[in-house]
């Protein structure tokens, strides 16, 4: 269904948000399961796209995937291995952690590119790498799929050249069965890989280091049901905390682990906003007018994560004077520039940087999300805005945000969704 979400801009949030599953958790989560020999129930599930998307592909490998409200419970014991050639893999970036999953069952692997959000170049070189480390050796096929396979798989030393979540943890899923010892050097310490690895361990792999740069796998032969409680999501956490900061009079963000936010707390309290941060949960004191500016520079965890850096640019807006934002994982992660001048932003972009000038009454517009995080983006600056705002490519915001309208229609923002056919 083709779907554009409408905001009349200007109205003050207060109240309770209540923080979701992690996505970036989540699905990475859902391919691990595949590597046990029994169920597995996952708390905390996000009703995302995404997360229908890989629970398709799952089926297609004969899973039993059943959800039952945040719980989604997998049975990959009658799992088959085919060829994953179906138009879902390429909806999602995270279908490569079947590569990893589905190696490390399975000792093979065929399937299409993943796709997702396009925010320049995503090559999956480093995931390669691993696998070929680890004894697997991959064909390309002129159908567009490849084909990762190993007789065995033996433990190794990997060294990434960069610290990508992605890598470290299709490198985790294929070694955790692999014979002997897999030690991945300079790996991400993102929450989510310890996520990860909580799960896994709890199947019964023995795996140590994970939130270091060094993590050491045994490879065990056999992994086996269990139940995991995902943690929350700090990237919906940090997008609310923007909301909040700007059209908040005092919004509750609950569910939240502050310390997974410590970068982006640090950045708010050098703005000027207000803040009580507590053990689980987060109050936000909005709507100062004497924010002042600041720079942004993205880094790997735990420095400023590159899926806050639109939404926070709204923010910048909102700030007196210029602030600089440098993006260093995905250098061309600036879709939402022209979308944001549209509504009045005053924001220069080049290379991987922009610069936004503040503070600027934003206004109503017809807009498009680019990604997932320009279209949070695009919700955060509307909410501001004099006016309505029409969003489009809503399909964007549904891969990763939780009843985004509806939990903010709780605060007492004003939005809807239309059917755009239908209209
Ligand atoms: C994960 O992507 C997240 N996606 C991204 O979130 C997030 O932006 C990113 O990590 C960084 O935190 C999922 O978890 C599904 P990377 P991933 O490998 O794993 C380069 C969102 O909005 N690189 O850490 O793909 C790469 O091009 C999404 O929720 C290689 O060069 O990110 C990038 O410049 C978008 N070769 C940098 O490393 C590789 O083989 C970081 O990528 C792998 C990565």
């Amino acid at each position: 269904m083709m779907e554009k979400i409408v905001i009349e801009g200007g109205h003050k949030l207060t109240g309770t948000v209540k923080i979701s599953g992690a996505k970036n958790s989540t699905v990475a989560l859902i391919p691990a399961i595949i590597l046990a020999d029994s169920p597995v129930s996952l708390h905390g599930v996000p009703n995302i796209s995404d997360v229908d998307a890989l629970s398709i592909l799952l089926r297609e490998l004969n899973c039993e995937v059943n959800k039952y409200e945040d719980m989604l419970v997998v049975d990959p014991s009658r799992l088959k291995n085919i060829p994953l050639v179906n138009d879902v893999v390429d909806k999602l970036r995270a279908s490569y952690y079947l590569i990893g999953a589905l190696l490390g069952k399975c000792k093979r692997v065929t399937m299409k590119m993943p796709g997702g959000c396009y925010l320049g170049p995503r090559p999956i070189d480093l995931h390669i790498k691993g696998f070929e480390a680890l004894g697997a050796k991959v064909s390309y096929s002129d159908n567009g799929t490849y084909t990762v396979e190993a007789d065995y798989l033996i433990g190794n030393k990997i060294y990434l050249d960069f610290s990508s979540v992605g890598a470290t943890i299709n490198i985790l899923l294929a070694a955790v069965k692999a014979k002997g010892k897999t030690i991945i050097e300079n790996s991400a310490k993102e929450p989510e890989i310890i996520d990860v690895v909580n799960l896994l361990t709890k199947m019964g792999a023995k795996i140590r280091g994970a939130g270091t740069d060094t993590i050491t796998i045994e490879g065990v032969e056999t992994l086996h049901g269990c139940n995991h409680e995902i943690i929350p999501d700090r990237i919906e956490a940090g997008t609310f905390l923007v909301i909040a900061a700007t059209v908040g009079e005092k919004v509750t963000i609950q569910n939240v682990i502050p310390q997974h936010l410590e970068a982006v707390i640090s950045k708010l309290k050098e703005i000027g906003v207000k803040m009580d941060v507590a053990a689980e949960s987060i109050i936000v004191y909005g709507g100062f007018n004497n924010l002042k500016s600041t720079d942004i520079r993205t880094q790997v965890y735990p420095g400023v994560a590159t899926d806050l850096q639109q939404p926070l640019t709204i923010l910048l807006t909102q700030c007196q004077g210029v602030s600089q934002v440098v993006e260093t994982i995905y250098p061309e992660r600036f879709g939402h520039c022209y979308q944001l001048k549209l509504m009045g932003a005053k924001i220069n972009q080049d290379e991987s940087m922009c610069w936004v000038e503040g503070p600027t009454q934003l206004h109503g517009a017809q807009v498009y999300a680019t990604d997932l995080r320009c279209g949070a983006a695009l919700i955060a600056a509307a909410l501001i805005a004099n006016g309505v705002t029409e969003i489009g490519n809503v399909y964007h915001i549904d891969r990763g945000y939780e009843n985004i309208d509806h939990k903010l229609i709780s605060l007492g923002a004003v939005i809807r969704r239309i059917n755009i056919l239908e209209e």
